[in-house]
């Protein structure tokens, strides 16, 4: 059985999704949750679900020994970043080198990079008058959103969008596809 350590700093639905999803089999466990933001949704799903719950601050990312200290303890395979906000410091790439994950709400490499997150990437699709988003899903090195593609799936941008109907169809493409993606890597 491997274990994921799942990031996320907001809502955290993509957290749950692969904790649920996991836990139908016996391939993986998402044995704890890290969070950056005390005020995160994520922190009363992973109280709901039963998952141990890792807060930590800027510094503590960033110098980030006690947390590989933490995923070592946990015996951590996997990283997986979903809905996590911060660059992620050297000595956590370099210590999970090739082993760690993100997800991102578009077909990069157009609408990434620093500050396209959440609600502001689905806004720039619209602006942008793009017919077709989707999901990215990549390895995560020490620059924003540039580490090796694993997959891309796309969706139509329909003419009546929101930013949240929008967001709403790359959530469900994001829950049909990260699993089957980090099951491979666990491959
Ligand atoms: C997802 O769209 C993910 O791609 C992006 O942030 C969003 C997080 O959603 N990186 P949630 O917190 O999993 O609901």
């Amino acid at each position: 059985m491997k274990q994921l350590a799942v990031f996320a700093s907001g809502s955290g639905s993509n957290a749950e999704h692969l904790a649920v999803t996991f836990a139908q089999g016996d391939i993986a466990r998402v044995a704890a949750i890290y969070c950056n933001n005390p005020k995160a949704y994520v922190i009363e799903r992973a109280a709901k679900l039963n998952i141990p719950l890792v807060l930590f601050n800027r510094d503590e990312f960033v110098h980030a020994e006690s947390l590989v200290r933490d995923l070592h303890d946990r015996q951590i395979d996997l990283i997986v970043l979903a809905g996590f906000l911060w660059l992620v410091p050297e000595p956590l790439t370099r210590a999970f080198a090739g082993r760690i994950v993100n997800i991102h709400p578009a077909l990069l490499p157009k609408f990434g990079g620093k500050g396209m997150y959440g609600m502001a990437v689905h806004q720039a699709v619209l602006a942008a008058g793009e017919t077709e988003s989707g999901i990215t899903i990549h390895l995560i090195d020490e620059v924003y959103d540039r580490g090796k593609i694993l997959l891309q799936v796309s969706c139509p941008v329909l003419p009546d969008d929101t930013p949240e109907t929008l967001a709403d169809r790359v959530h469900q493409l994001e829950y049909q596809h990260y699993p089957g993606v980090i099951e491979q890597m666990l491959g």
